[in-house]
């Protein structure tokens, strides 16, 4: 969430604009202080509804893993119970059965190894808000294994430990992992990307590791680029470590969307518990999980990996509750979303979504890379095991007088949603625009962006006076993937450009501002949220 900002002086007076079919309001109804008086339900659901239309369509938004559509019936579970508190084990038995069920799932999903021995359990895990809660859990526990370790080899108390640890990790990382480091003094050591490596740089992870290091965090599917980081070489590097400077680093996986997508596409990747270093792994449910937000897991390989001087026993709801969260309540509601979906549609129906969108990430990264003799550059490698997702940018040898934020400011008007960002340093020169593939982006759905995408440029090229290009486009045009309102939308964007240009053209003049009244826009810098 982002932060808000308490308004004061003049600006509190606005109001919401009341309904004029309900006579029952005879007052503005105040925007930032409550009402004085009630209102009906009807009103004020009507006020709220009128104004969240006005929101981005959630299935166009293509900048976000998030699941956006569920069935009906896993709507209606989670409906049914929205009201059940999770944390409140004793009253909702079952809810936390359910819970205990989906750990479990996710644990032999990720090949947690299995146990023989009762006085040694195996695999742990939490449901939580997301992956970034997921990802400060599992960060607090590296850094208390680690602390409890430098404690017993010093001979000293955990309090008598004062340095700090390390945590390593690529330049790619989500902001979550930046978050924890900030909030929990960790040292972030952060390997920086290069021009054509947007993940770890395994020999420098190791040139990194010291005895303070208390893990690495490697990505399966980086947010920027979809890429999975090679978790096998890490974890060899690391065995190979262990050997020769009795350095035992532990590795978390941030497998926010990877870890729900290469289980069932990439059966045969080694990435989770399969590999010895890997101890603890984040995934969202409410990405490739497929449940609506906000939903994440995160597993221990072993119970040991869980210190248990961070777990909270409380009992004043009834019985023991042993809880590590950031958090205390939340609704069980996505947690029953989320054993539905595993109910519903089992490895078999997970395989099926995950590869149609694997597939159709490839079918959209060969259609923008043959676009118009190499106009695009994927960034993405969606050749090899990765999220479905495509990164691609404009390709700089063409010397185009627009760039990526002015063609995804152009796509906003037609309706698709599709963020436009730089990559991290050293490679942060590289503006890619990314588009996600989740369930509902159907390959017709891939071949209507791409006739768009395909008139916008059109219409920019045209207005900037690439006229090879503007030929070359034409001449790309696909009868196959006709669409009925294509022609109409192109010329709507170019009569729009047009006088877009004209509005800016004239600011720069005052005299001309004066004439025709209109303001220059501003830029075409858009925010977008990367998650
Ligand atoms: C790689 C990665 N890690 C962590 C996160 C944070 O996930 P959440 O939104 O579930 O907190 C994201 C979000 O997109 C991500 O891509």
């Amino acid at each position: 969430m982002s932060l808000s900002n308490h308004v004061s002086g003049q600006s509190t007076k606005a109001t919401l604009s009341h309904l004029a079919r309900y006579v029952e309001i005879n007052n503005d109804i105040p925007k930032f202080t409550m009402p004085e008086q009630a209102l009906s339900g009807q009103v004020a659901a009507s006020i709220i509804r009128g104004e969240l239309r006005l929101d981005g369509n959630p299935n166009l938004n293509l900048a976000s893993f998030v699941t956006t559509e569920i069935d009906p019936e896993c709507y209606d579970l989670m409906m049914e119970n929205l009201n059940k508190n999770l944390v409140d084990t004793s009253q909702y038995v079952h809810s936390s059965e359910i819970q205990d069920r989906c750990v479990n799932i996710l644990a032999n999903l990720f090949h947690a190894p299995p146990t023989h021995d009762e006085n040694k359990p195996g695999a742990v895990g939490t449901a939580t808000v997301g992956s970034s809660e997921a990802i400060m859990l599992g960060g607090l526990a590296l850094k208390w294994r680690w602390r409890a370790k430098q404690a017993a080899k010093q001979g000293k108390k955990l309090d008598e430990i004062t340095t700090r640890c390390n945590l390593i990790f690529s330049a790619a990382v989500h902001v979550s992992v930046l978050k924890l480091c900030r909030y929990f003094d960790i040292d972030p050591r952060i390997i920086p990307l290069e021009h054509n490596r947007y993940t770890l740089d395994i020999d420098q992870v190791i040139a990194q590791c010291d005895e303070n290091t208390c893990g690495v965090l490697a990505i399966l599917g980086t947010t920027l680029t979809g890429e999975f980081e090679d978790i096998k070489r890490l974890n060899t590097a690391l065995l190979k470590l262990k050997k020769e400077k009795e350095l035992d680093i532990p590795i978390h996986v941030d497998g926010a969307s990877g870890a729900m997508v290469a289980p069932f596409v990439f059966p045969d990747l080694e990435w989770d518990f399969r590999l010895e270093q890997v101890r603890s792994i984040n995934t969202s449910g409410h990405k490739y999980g497929l449940v609506l937000p906000g939903l994440g897991w995160i597993i221990w390989r072993r119970t040991e990996d869980l210190p248990e001087d961070l777990i909270f026993h409380v009992n004043y709801l009834g019985v023991d509750e042993p809880t590590f969260n950031l958090n205390f309540s939340r609704t069980a509601a996505n947690v029953i979303g989320q054993y539905y979906q595993f109910l519903r549609l089992g490895v078999e129906g997970y395989k099926r979504i995950m590869r149609s969108c694997v597939d159709n990430a490839k079918y959209l990264a060969a259609s923008l890379a043959s676009m118009s003799e190499g106009l695009f550059i994927v960034q993405s490698q969606n050749d090899q095991p990765s999220l479905p997702m495509v990164a691609f940018s404009l390709n700089p040898a063409k010397n185009l007088k627009f760039n990526e934020t002015t063609l995804v400011h152009w796509l906003r008007e037609r309706g698709w949603i599709i963020p436009a960002y730089t990559l991290a340093a050293n490679a942060g020169d590289i503006t890619v625009c990314r588009i996600v593939v989740r369930e509902t982006f159907t390959r017709n759905i891939a071949s209507i962006l791409l006739e768009d995408i395909r008139l916008v440029l059109i219409s920019l090229a045209d207005h900037h006076g690439h006229q090879g290009l503007v030929e070359s486009l034409e001449a790309a045009r696909d009868d196959t993937h006709q669409h009925r309102r294509s022609n109409r939308h192109g010329q709507r964007v170019a009569n729009f450009i047009q006088s877009n240009h004209e509005a800016s053209t004239n600011h720069d003049d005052p005299e001309q501002v004066k004439k025709s009244g209109t303001k220059k826009k501003s830029g075409h810098h858009t925010m977008h949220v990367i998650c």
